[in-house]
């Protein structure tokens, strides 16, 4: 059985206040919202994680996570965070290949790949991105992207450490412009992943991974996309600061 997960990535939003507010607002709704075995994964700025990791202890069904981590586990590195550190506050899970980092912070797969290994290491499960940009979409290019992103960012990991692995397909397109992928659209890339690794990890493994999708996802179009066969779950961005919406997300799930 995979695990259906709804997370909200924070971005740089949010300070200590009002990121505690809404915290407490979405564990305190999710309370009600899940019926089953659904996760949400909140992951805030790091400078906040600790306190928001700790807010959530006696949840069984909200867990925290980091926006990034270092691949070294120490040294001089001026303002950056290691998995250990991440890990320590009691975070589970850590987003790692968002496009944004890609696009803005020069990170590539051999980086990422690494930063994979670290987060394994320390014990928090990777939410790994990929997705293609307008151009590759429209140059049709994009099976080739999401398979190299894939190669080059997990495909170095046994099928047991991969176990611990969660993939957000997020269209670079579809990320903050209001422009979703149709429901159709996304099953197809979901689909493509999914055989791509049971060729790489075998069919249960493939079986069992969890494949979000982000780009726009809001409460007018999460049950349409969640109720693709090979999208179990969503990564959300800016819903994800309205507690309102965020928790209408999540209910989609069901
Ligand atoms: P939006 O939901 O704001 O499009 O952002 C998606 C995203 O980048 C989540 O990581």
């Amino acid at each position: 059985m995979r695990k259906k997960i709804v997370a909200g990535n924070w971005k740089m939003n949010q300070d200590l206040e009002s990121g505690k507010a809404l915290f407490a607002e979405i564990v305190n709704g999710a309370k009600q919202e899940i019926t089953g075995e659904q996760l949400v994964v909140v992951c805030p700025p790091s400078i906040i994680l600790s306190e928001l990791a700790n807010s959530a202890k006696d949840s069984s069904n909200v867990f925290v996570g980091s926006q990034n981590c270092h691949q070294k586990d120490s040294g001089a590195y001026t303002g950056e965070i290691s998995a250990a550190m991440v890990k320590s506050t009691a975070a589970e899970y850590v987003i790692l290949g968002h496009s944004e980092r890609r696009q803005y912070f020069g990170e590539n797969e051999e980086l990422l790949a690494q930063k994979v290994d670290a987060a394994l290491k320390n014990g928090l499960k990777p939410i790994f991105c990929i997705g293609e940009t307008l151009e590759e979409r429209n140059s049709n290019r994009y099976f080739e992207v999401i398979k190299s992103q894939l190669e080059g960012g997990l495909f170095h990991l046994t099928a047991e450490q991969f176990a611990d692995i969660v993939l957000a397909y997020e269209p670079v397109w579809a990320i903050g412009t209001g422009l979703t992928a149709s429901p159709e659209q996304a099953q197809e890339i979901h689909a493509f992943i999914r055989a791509e690794l049971a060729k790489k990890f075998g069919q249960e493994a493939a079986d069992n991974a969890t494949i979000l999708y982000g780009g726009s996802c809001n409460p007018g179009n999460a049950s349409s996309l969640f109720s693709q066969q090979d999208i179990d779950g969503g990564l959300i961005g800016g819903a994800s600061l309205k507690a309102g919406d965020f928790l209408a997300i999540i209910k989609a799930l069901n």
